[in-house]
Protein backbone atom coordinates (compact mmCIF):
# COMPACT_ATOMS: atom_id res chain seq x y z
CA UNK A 1 0.00 0.00 0.00
CA UNK A 2 1.21 3.63 -1.07
CA UNK A 3 0.08 6.51 0.75
CA UNK A 4 -0.71 10.18 0.16
CA UNK A 5 2.50 11.86 2.15
CA UNK A 6 5.66 12.10 1.18
CA UNK A 7 8.34 13.67 3.76
CA UNK A 8 10.65 13.68 5.86
CA UNK A 9 8.67 14.12 8.78
CA UNK A 10 5.73 11.80 10.66
CA UNK A 11 2.07 11.34 9.20
CA UNK A 12 -0.41 12.42 11.72
CA UNK A 13 -3.37 10.89 10.87
CA UNK A 14 -5.57 9.36 13.30
CA UNK A 15 -7.57 7.21 10.25
CA UNK A 16 -4.83 5.24 9.66
CA UNK A 17 -3.78 2.42 11.93
CA UNK A 18 -1.77 3.84 14.62
CA UNK A 19 1.80 2.87 15.49
CA UNK A 20 3.70 3.99 18.77
CA UNK A 21 7.85 3.85 19.05
CA UNK A 22 9.28 3.77 22.25
CA UNK A 23 13.29 3.95 21.94
CA UNK A 24 16.24 3.05 23.96
CA UNK A 25 20.00 3.33 24.03
CA UNK A 26 22.00 4.58 21.29
CA UNK A 27 21.72 7.31 18.80
CA UNK A 28 21.86 4.89 16.14
CA UNK A 29 18.57 3.38 17.35
CA UNK A 30 17.16 6.44 17.37
CA UNK A 31 18.17 6.64 13.76
CA UNK A 32 16.71 2.57 13.29
CA UNK A 33 13.18 3.80 14.35
CA UNK A 34 13.37 6.41 11.85
CA UNK A 35 13.95 3.58 9.30
CA UNK A 36 11.30 1.59 10.88
CA UNK A 37 8.71 4.23 10.77
CA UNK A 38 9.52 4.91 7.14
CA UNK A 39 8.98 1.67 6.19
CA UNK A 40 5.46 1.36 8.42
CA UNK A 41 4.55 4.73 7.03
CA UNK A 42 4.78 3.28 3.42
CA UNK A 43 2.40 0.41 4.51
CA UNK A 44 -0.20 3.03 5.46
CA UNK A 45 0.66 3.82 9.32
CA UNK A 46 0.89 6.81 11.07
CA UNK A 47 2.20 8.06 13.90
CA UNK A 48 0.82 8.66 17.36
CA UNK A 49 1.97 10.36 20.57
CA UNK A 50 0.45 8.07 23.24
CA UNK A 51 0.40 4.25 24.17
CA UNK A 52 -3.39 4.46 24.50
CA UNK A 53 -3.88 5.42 20.80
CA UNK A 54 -1.65 2.88 19.12
CA UNK A 55 -2.34 -0.41 17.25
CA UNK A 56 0.89 -1.56 17.49
CA UNK A 57 3.52 -0.63 19.97
CA UNK A 58 6.98 -0.90 19.14
CA UNK A 59 10.24 -0.77 21.55
CA UNK A 60 13.31 -0.06 19.83
CA UNK A 61 15.77 -2.12 23.04
CA UNK A 62 19.02 -1.64 23.92
CA UNK A 63 21.51 -4.37 25.62
CA UNK A 64 24.49 -2.50 26.34
CA UNK A 65 24.23 -3.08 29.96
CA UNK A 66 22.20 -4.88 32.35
CA UNK A 67 20.10 -2.04 33.96
CA UNK A 68 19.19 -1.00 30.20
CA UNK A 69 17.68 -4.20 29.45
CA UNK A 70 15.45 -4.59 32.91
CA UNK A 71 14.04 -1.34 32.04
CA UNK A 72 12.83 -2.66 29.04
CA UNK A 73 11.61 -6.00 30.98
CA UNK A 74 9.75 -3.43 33.26
CA UNK A 75 8.21 -1.61 30.11
CA UNK A 76 6.94 -4.60 28.42
CA UNK A 77 5.10 -5.35 32.14
CA UNK A 78 3.15 -1.97 31.26
CA UNK A 79 2.84 -2.88 27.62
CA UNK A 80 0.57 -5.97 29.17
CA UNK A 81 -1.52 -4.12 31.04
CA UNK A 82 -2.24 -2.15 27.85
CA UNK A 83 -3.21 -5.51 25.86
CA UNK A 84 -5.67 -6.32 29.08
CA UNK A 85 -7.57 -3.12 28.48
CA UNK A 86 -7.93 -3.19 24.80
CA UNK A 87 -7.95 -5.73 21.80
CA UNK A 88 -6.12 -5.59 18.63
CA UNK A 89 -3.23 -4.26 20.18
CA UNK A 90 0.10 -5.80 19.29
CA UNK A 91 3.39 -5.40 20.55
CA UNK A 92 6.80 -6.04 18.85
CA UNK A 93 10.35 -5.81 20.41
CA UNK A 94 13.10 -4.49 18.03
CA UNK A 95 16.73 -3.71 18.30
CA UNK A 96 19.92 -5.04 20.22
CA UNK A 97 17.76 -6.87 23.26
CA UNK A 98 15.83 -8.85 20.46
CA UNK A 99 18.60 -10.40 18.83
CA UNK A 100 20.30 -10.99 21.75
CA UNK A 101 17.29 -12.84 23.33
CA UNK A 102 15.50 -14.52 20.23
CA UNK A 103 12.69 -16.45 21.22
CA UNK A 104 13.12 -16.15 24.48
CA UNK A 105 11.26 -13.05 24.70
CA UNK A 106 8.00 -14.43 23.11
CA UNK A 107 7.80 -16.22 26.46
CA UNK A 108 6.65 -12.47 28.30
CA UNK A 109 2.98 -12.66 27.42
CA UNK A 110 3.14 -8.80 25.89
CA UNK A 111 5.11 -9.76 22.91
CA UNK A 112 3.79 -10.58 19.57
CA UNK A 113 6.52 -9.93 17.37
CA UNK A 114 10.31 -10.09 17.80
CA UNK A 115 13.01 -8.27 15.39
CA UNK A 116 16.38 -7.48 15.06
CA UNK A 117 18.24 -4.48 13.69
CA UNK A 118 18.25 -6.20 10.21
CA UNK A 119 14.76 -7.07 9.55
CA UNK A 120 13.49 -3.97 9.76
CA UNK A 121 12.70 -3.57 6.00
CA UNK A 122 9.78 -6.49 6.37
CA UNK A 123 8.65 -4.80 9.48
CA UNK A 124 5.00 -4.19 7.92
CA UNK A 125 5.13 -8.03 6.75
CA UNK A 126 5.75 -9.34 10.20
CA UNK A 127 2.83 -7.28 11.51
CA UNK A 128 0.46 -8.37 8.92
CA UNK A 129 1.33 -12.13 9.43
CA UNK A 130 0.37 -12.00 12.87
CA UNK A 131 -3.03 -12.18 11.62
CA UNK A 132 -1.90 -15.75 11.33
CA UNK A 133 -2.62 -15.82 15.23
CA UNK A 134 1.43 -16.76 15.19
CA UNK A 135 3.43 -14.76 17.20
CA UNK A 136 6.31 -13.64 14.41
CA UNK A 137 10.16 -13.45 15.12
CA UNK A 138 12.52 -12.26 12.30
CA UNK A 139 16.39 -12.00 14.05
CA UNK A 140 18.65 -12.68 10.88
CA UNK A 141 21.69 -10.39 10.62
CA UNK A 142 22.12 -9.24 7.14
CA UNK A 143 25.75 -8.85 6.05
CA UNK A 144 24.94 -6.40 3.40
CA UNK A 145 22.15 -4.45 4.91
CA UNK A 146 22.52 -0.70 5.35
CA UNK A 147 18.90 0.62 4.28
CA UNK A 148 20.78 2.78 2.28
CA UNK A 149 17.51 3.40 0.17
CA UNK A 150 15.31 4.62 2.86
CA UNK A 151 14.55 7.82 3.44
CA UNK A 152 14.52 8.08 7.52
CA UNK A 153 11.30 9.94 8.52
CA UNK A 154 12.40 12.11 11.65
CA UNK A 155 11.66 11.92 15.36
CA UNK A 156 13.49 14.78 16.60
CA UNK A 157 11.06 17.36 17.92
CA UNK A 158 13.04 20.70 16.46
CA UNK A 159 13.43 19.87 12.62
CA UNK A 160 16.79 21.37 12.93
CA UNK A 161 19.50 18.15 13.52
CA UNK A 162 18.87 14.87 12.04
CA UNK A 163 21.20 11.67 12.60
CA UNK A 164 22.23 9.54 9.53
CA UNK A 165 23.54 6.28 9.35
CA UNK A 166 27.19 5.79 7.40
CA UNK A 167 27.29 1.98 8.41
CA UNK A 168 25.98 -0.50 10.17
CA UNK A 169 27.10 -3.45 12.88
CA UNK A 170 30.90 -3.71 14.14
CA UNK A 171 33.78 -5.78 14.16
CA UNK A 172 35.55 -4.58 16.45
CA UNK A 173 35.09 -7.49 19.61
CA UNK A 174 35.82 -5.40 22.85
CA UNK A 175 35.83 -8.57 24.94
CA UNK A 176 33.03 -6.40 27.21
CA UNK A 177 30.55 -5.39 24.48
CA UNK A 178 27.87 -7.20 23.13
CA UNK A 179 27.67 -4.61 20.07
CA UNK A 180 28.98 -6.93 17.50
CA UNK A 181 26.51 -9.75 18.70
CA UNK A 182 23.70 -7.91 18.41
CA UNK A 183 24.39 -5.39 15.23
CA UNK A 184 26.61 -7.95 13.29
CA UNK A 185 29.59 -7.44 11.08
CA UNK A 186 30.42 -3.85 10.38
CA UNK A 187 29.11 -2.89 6.65
CA UNK A 188 29.42 0.65 5.04
CA UNK A 189 26.92 2.25 3.26
CA UNK A 190 27.37 3.77 -0.48
CA UNK A 191 28.56 7.62 0.35
CA UNK A 192 26.08 8.58 -2.41
CA UNK A 193 23.12 7.39 -0.61
CA UNK A 194 24.83 9.54 2.21
CA UNK A 195 25.32 12.04 0.62
CA UNK A 196 22.01 12.43 -0.75
CA UNK A 197 20.24 12.24 2.45
CA UNK A 198 21.61 15.39 3.72
CA UNK A 199 20.92 17.15 1.12
CA UNK A 200 17.07 16.20 1.11
CA UNK A 201 17.65 17.43 4.90
CA UNK A 202 19.30 20.44 3.98
CA UNK A 203 16.55 21.03 1.95
CA UNK A 204 13.85 20.43 4.40
CA UNK A 205 15.19 23.15 6.49
CA UNK A 206 17.82 21.03 8.65
CA UNK A 207 20.84 22.64 9.84
CA UNK A 208 22.97 19.83 11.32
CA UNK A 209 23.79 16.13 10.41
CA UNK A 210 25.21 13.41 13.12
CA UNK A 211 27.27 11.14 10.89
CA UNK A 212 26.75 7.81 12.85
CA UNK A 213 28.77 4.31 12.90
CA UNK A 214 30.21 2.41 15.78
CA UNK A 215 33.60 3.03 14.51
CA UNK A 216 33.23 5.77 11.98
CA UNK A 217 37.13 5.86 11.80
CA UNK A 218 36.68 2.03 10.25
CA UNK A 219 34.53 3.76 7.66
CA UNK A 220 35.15 2.00 3.59
CA UNK A 221 32.88 2.12 0.83
CA UNK A 222 34.22 0.06 -2.09
CA UNK A 223 32.30 0.88 -5.16
CA UNK A 224 30.88 -2.23 -6.33
CA UNK A 225 31.12 -1.20 -10.03
CA UNK A 226 34.78 -0.25 -9.81
CA UNK A 227 36.85 -2.23 -6.80
CA UNK A 228 40.15 0.11 -7.03
CA UNK A 229 37.61 3.24 -6.44
CA UNK A 230 36.83 3.50 -2.66
CA UNK A 231 36.13 6.42 0.13
CA UNK A 232 37.74 6.44 3.24
CA UNK A 233 35.83 8.44 6.66
CA UNK A 234 38.00 11.49 5.67
CA UNK A 235 36.94 11.88 2.29
CA UNK A 236 32.80 10.63 3.35
CA UNK A 237 33.03 13.63 5.38
CA UNK A 238 34.55 16.45 2.92
CA UNK A 239 31.62 15.18 0.33
CA UNK A 240 28.99 15.61 3.59
CA UNK A 241 30.50 19.24 4.58
CA UNK A 242 30.43 20.01 0.69
CA UNK A 243 26.58 19.78 0.30
CA UNK A 244 26.02 23.64 2.26
CA UNK A 245 28.24 25.64 4.35
CA UNK A 246 25.40 26.37 6.07
CA UNK A 247 24.97 22.69 7.51
CA UNK A 248 26.83 21.62 10.02
CA UNK A 249 28.24 17.99 10.10
CA UNK A 250 29.04 16.11 13.49
CA UNK A 251 30.38 12.26 13.66
CA UNK A 252 30.46 9.67 16.58
CA UNK A 253 32.06 7.58 17.56
CA UNK A 254 35.65 7.63 16.69
CA UNK A 255 37.51 4.88 17.60
CA UNK A 256 41.49 5.95 19.06
CA UNK A 257 43.12 3.06 17.28
CA UNK A 258 41.89 3.92 13.52
CA UNK A 259 41.71 7.61 13.61
CA UNK A 260 44.40 9.38 11.71
CA UNK A 261 45.17 12.54 10.92
CA UNK A 262 43.48 12.56 7.58
CA UNK A 263 40.07 13.77 9.70
CA UNK A 264 41.55 16.04 11.51
CA UNK A 265 43.31 18.06 8.28
CA UNK A 266 39.68 17.65 6.61
CA UNK A 267 37.34 18.80 10.23
CA UNK A 268 40.02 22.15 10.26
CA UNK A 269 39.77 22.46 6.29
CA UNK A 270 35.96 22.79 6.75
CA UNK A 271 34.57 25.59 9.46
CA UNK A 272 31.03 23.68 9.19
CA UNK A 273 32.25 20.12 10.69
CA UNK A 274 32.00 20.73 14.19
CA UNK A 275 35.20 20.74 16.79
CA UNK A 276 33.89 18.09 18.75
CA UNK A 277 35.40 14.17 18.49
CA UNK A 278 34.17 11.75 20.94
CA UNK A 279 36.82 9.72 21.62
CA UNK A 280 36.01 6.43 24.26
CA UNK A 281 39.15 6.10 26.21
CA UNK A 282 37.55 3.03 28.19
CA UNK A 283 40.13 3.17 30.46
CA UNK A 284 43.62 4.78 31.50
CA UNK A 285 45.48 1.69 32.13
CA UNK A 286 47.22 -0.76 29.36
CA UNK A 287 46.66 -3.69 31.11
CA UNK A 288 42.58 -2.97 31.44
CA UNK A 289 43.34 -1.94 27.82
CA UNK A 290 44.59 -4.95 26.65
CA UNK A 291 42.29 -6.96 28.08
CA UNK A 292 39.27 -4.94 26.91
CA UNK A 293 40.78 -5.98 23.36
CA UNK A 294 40.58 -2.08 22.62
CA UNK A 295 44.12 -2.50 20.44
CA UNK A 296 45.57 0.82 21.64
CA UNK A 297 48.07 1.83 24.62
CA UNK A 298 47.55 4.51 26.86
CA UNK A 299 50.40 6.04 24.69
CA UNK A 300 49.00 5.42 21.55
CA UNK A 301 45.88 7.12 22.94
CA UNK A 302 47.60 9.93 24.47
CA UNK A 303 49.05 10.81 20.97
CA UNK A 304 46.25 11.09 19.36
CA UNK A 305 45.15 13.38 21.91
CA UNK A 306 48.44 15.27 21.10
CA UNK A 307 47.51 15.06 17.31
CA UNK A 308 44.08 16.75 17.85
CA UNK A 309 45.51 19.38 19.86
CA UNK A 310 47.80 20.22 17.18
CA UNK A 311 46.01 20.49 14.28
CA UNK A 312 42.34 21.21 16.01
CA UNK A 313 43.63 23.80 18.69
CA UNK A 314 39.78 24.49 19.56
CA UNK A 315 38.10 21.21 19.17
CA UNK A 316 36.25 19.55 22.27
CA UNK A 317 36.94 15.94 23.18
CA UNK A 318 34.43 13.65 25.05
CA UNK A 319 34.46 10.08 26.12
CA UNK A 320 33.11 6.87 27.76
CA UNK A 321 34.99 5.27 30.43
CA UNK A 322 34.02 1.88 32.42
CA UNK A 323 34.52 1.66 35.58
CA UNK A 324 35.41 -1.59 37.49
CA UNK A 325 35.87 -4.02 34.55
CA UNK A 326 37.22 -7.94 35.37
CA UNK A 327 40.50 -7.83 37.65
CA UNK A 328 40.73 -3.56 37.61
CA UNK A 329 43.29 -3.13 40.70
CA UNK A 330 43.14 0.38 42.54
CA UNK A 331 46.39 1.13 40.23
CA UNK A 332 44.68 0.25 37.38
CA UNK A 333 41.98 2.67 38.20
CA UNK A 334 44.51 5.49 39.65
CA UNK A 335 45.45 5.15 35.88
CA UNK A 336 41.87 6.10 34.76
CA UNK A 337 41.79 9.17 36.60
CA UNK A 338 45.43 10.17 35.61
CA UNK A 339 44.60 9.88 32.12
CA UNK A 340 41.23 11.83 32.61
CA UNK A 341 43.19 15.16 34.44
CA UNK A 342 46.23 15.00 31.53
CA UNK A 343 43.37 14.83 28.90
CA UNK A 344 41.16 17.52 30.80
CA UNK A 345 37.71 15.95 28.47
CA UNK A 346 35.34 18.47 27.73
CA UNK A 347 32.81 16.14 28.89
CA UNK A 348 32.47 11.87 29.56
CA UNK A 349 29.74 9.23 29.69
CA UNK A 350 30.50 7.09 32.56
CA UNK A 351 29.51 3.41 33.82
CA UNK A 352 30.20 0.86 36.24
CA UNK A 353 31.23 -2.55 34.49
CA UNK A 354 27.97 -4.73 33.53
CA UNK A 355 28.52 -8.10 32.68
CA UNK A 356 27.33 -9.10 29.26
CA UNK A 357 26.25 -12.49 28.58
CA UNK A 358 28.69 -14.78 26.23
CA UNK A 359 30.81 -11.61 25.23
CA UNK A 360 34.72 -12.37 25.40
CA UNK A 361 34.89 -10.90 29.09
CA UNK A 362 31.99 -13.35 30.13
CA UNK A 363 33.72 -16.48 28.69
CA UNK A 364 37.08 -15.69 30.30
CA UNK A 365 37.36 -13.36 32.80
CA UNK A 366 35.92 -12.75 36.05
CA UNK A 367 33.62 -9.90 36.93
CA UNK A 368 35.27 -9.75 40.30
CA UNK A 369 35.87 -5.99 41.52
CA UNK A 370 32.34 -5.84 44.28
CA UNK A 371 29.50 -4.12 43.03
CA UNK A 372 29.99 -1.79 46.04
CA UNK A 373 33.89 -0.93 45.01
CA UNK A 374 32.68 -0.52 41.01
CA UNK A 375 30.34 2.51 42.18
CA UNK A 376 32.81 3.91 44.31
CA UNK A 377 35.43 4.13 41.80
CA UNK A 378 32.36 5.30 39.21
CA UNK A 379 31.25 7.95 41.73
CA UNK A 380 34.96 9.10 42.09
CA UNK A 381 35.34 9.18 37.86
CA UNK A 382 31.79 11.28 37.77
CA UNK A 383 33.20 13.98 40.32
CA UNK A 384 36.67 14.34 38.80
CA UNK A 385 34.41 14.74 35.43
CA UNK A 386 32.07 17.25 37.01
CA UNK A 387 35.32 19.66 38.33
CA UNK A 388 36.87 18.75 34.32
CA UNK A 389 33.67 19.83 32.66
CA UNK A 390 33.27 23.02 34.86
CA UNK A 391 37.01 23.66 34.49
CA UNK A 392 36.39 23.57 30.16
CA UNK A 393 33.32 25.55 30.07
CA UNK A 394 35.15 28.30 32.70
CA UNK A 395 37.70 28.48 29.58
CA UNK A 396 34.81 29.19 27.41
CA UNK A 397 33.85 32.47 29.34
CA UNK A 398 34.75 35.96 27.37
CA UNK A 399 34.96 33.43 24.01
CA UNK A 400 32.56 34.24 21.08
CA UNK A 401 30.65 30.95 19.70
CA UNK A 402 28.85 30.40 16.71
CA UNK A 403 25.61 28.32 18.16
CA UNK A 404 22.71 26.99 16.47
CA UNK A 405 19.26 27.61 18.24
CA UNK A 406 17.74 24.23 18.82
CA UNK A 407 14.54 25.74 21.48
CA UNK A 408 13.52 27.49 24.05
CA UNK A 409 14.74 26.90 27.49
CA UNK A 410 12.85 25.14 29.78
CA UNK A 411 12.27 28.04 32.46
CA UNK A 412 11.63 31.08 29.80
CA UNK A 413 10.44 31.47 26.33
CA UNK A 414 12.57 34.06 26.01
CA UNK A 415 15.42 32.00 26.70
CA UNK A 416 16.77 29.93 23.70
CA UNK A 417 19.28 27.47 24.04
CA UNK A 418 21.46 25.46 21.07
CA UNK A 419 25.19 24.19 21.03
CA UNK A 420 28.08 25.88 19.90
CA UNK A 421 30.33 23.89 17.91
CA UNK A 422 32.27 22.01 20.50
CA UNK A 423 28.57 20.25 21.78
CA UNK A 424 28.34 23.07 24.46
CA UNK A 425 24.82 23.82 25.46
CA UNK A 426 24.68 27.36 25.17
CA UNK A 427 21.52 29.53 26.69
CA UNK A 428 21.08 33.22 25.95
CA UNK A 429 18.28 35.80 25.72
CA UNK A 430 16.81 35.73 21.96
CA UNK A 431 15.79 39.13 20.02
CA UNK A 432 13.49 37.39 17.80
CA UNK A 433 15.54 34.63 16.57
CA UNK A 434 13.69 30.92 15.70
CA UNK A 435 14.90 27.52 16.11
CA UNK A 436 16.78 26.87 12.86
CA UNK A 437 19.07 30.18 12.98
CA UNK A 438 22.88 30.93 13.83
CA UNK A 439 23.69 33.21 16.05
CA UNK A 440 27.04 34.76 17.64
CA UNK A 441 26.65 34.87 21.09
CA UNK A 442 29.84 35.58 23.90
CA UNK A 443 29.45 33.40 26.96
CA UNK A 444 29.33 35.21 30.16
CA UNK A 445 29.40 32.77 32.99
CA UNK A 446 28.74 29.08 32.95
CA UNK A 447 27.83 25.88 35.70
CA UNK A 448 29.74 22.28 34.63
CA UNK A 449 26.42 21.71 32.13
CA UNK A 450 25.61 25.08 30.63
CA UNK A 451 27.18 28.22 29.49
CA UNK A 452 25.56 31.56 30.20
CA UNK A 453 25.79 34.02 26.99
CA UNK A 454 24.52 36.49 25.45
CA UNK A 455 24.05 37.75 22.03
CA UNK A 456 26.62 39.70 19.49
CA UNK A 457 24.97 41.91 17.47
CA UNK A 458 26.03 41.42 13.57
N1 LIG B 1 29.43 -2.44 30.73
C1 LIG B 1 29.53 -1.11 30.93
N2 LIG B 1 29.66 -0.21 29.94
C2 LIG B 1 29.72 -0.68 28.68
N3 LIG B 1 29.84 -0.04 27.50
C3 LIG B 1 29.80 -0.97 26.53
N4 LIG B 1 29.66 -2.21 27.04
C4 LIG B 1 29.60 -2.05 28.39
C5 LIG B 1 29.47 -2.95 29.47
N5 LIG B 1 29.38 -4.27 29.29
C6 LIG B 1 30.03 1.40 27.37
C7 LIG B 1 31.35 1.74 26.70
C8 LIG B 1 30.90 2.19 25.33
C9 LIG B 1 29.57 2.81 25.63
C10 LIG B 1 28.68 2.97 24.46
O1 LIG B 1 28.99 1.94 26.56
O2 LIG B 1 31.94 2.79 27.40
O3 LIG B 1 31.80 3.08 24.73
FE1 LIG C 1 23.06 0.96 20.61
FE2 LIG C 1 24.78 -0.79 21.58
FE3 LIG C 1 22.58 -0.32 22.90
FE4 LIG C 1 22.54 -1.69 20.63
S1 LIG C 1 23.53 -2.33 22.52
S2 LIG C 1 21.18 0.00 21.22
S3 LIG C 1 24.16 -0.66 19.49
S4 LIG C 1 24.20 1.16 22.56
Amino acid sequence: MTNKYCSVKPIKDSSLPQVFIETYGCQMNVNDSEVVLSVLQKAGYALCESLQQANVILVNTCSIRDNAEQRIWGRLDVFLQEKKKRKNVVVGVLGCMAERLKEELLQHPAVDLVAGPDSYRNIANLIAALDTGEKQINIKLLREETYSDISPVRLDKNGVSAFISIMRGCNNMCSYCVVPYTRGAERSRDPHSIVREAQELFEAGYKEVTLLGQNVDSYKWINPDNTTETTNFAQLLELVALVNPKLRVRFSTSHPKDMGNGVLYTMAMYPNICNHIHLPVQSGSDAMLDKMNRKYTREGYLYRVGKIREILPDCAISTDIIAGFCGETLEDHADTISIMKEVGYDSAFMFQYSMRPNTKAHRHFTDDVPLEEKTRRLNEIIELQNGLSLASNQKCVGKEYEVLIEGTSKRSAEQLFGRTPQNKVCVFDGKGHKIGDYVTVKVTSCTSATLMAELVEE
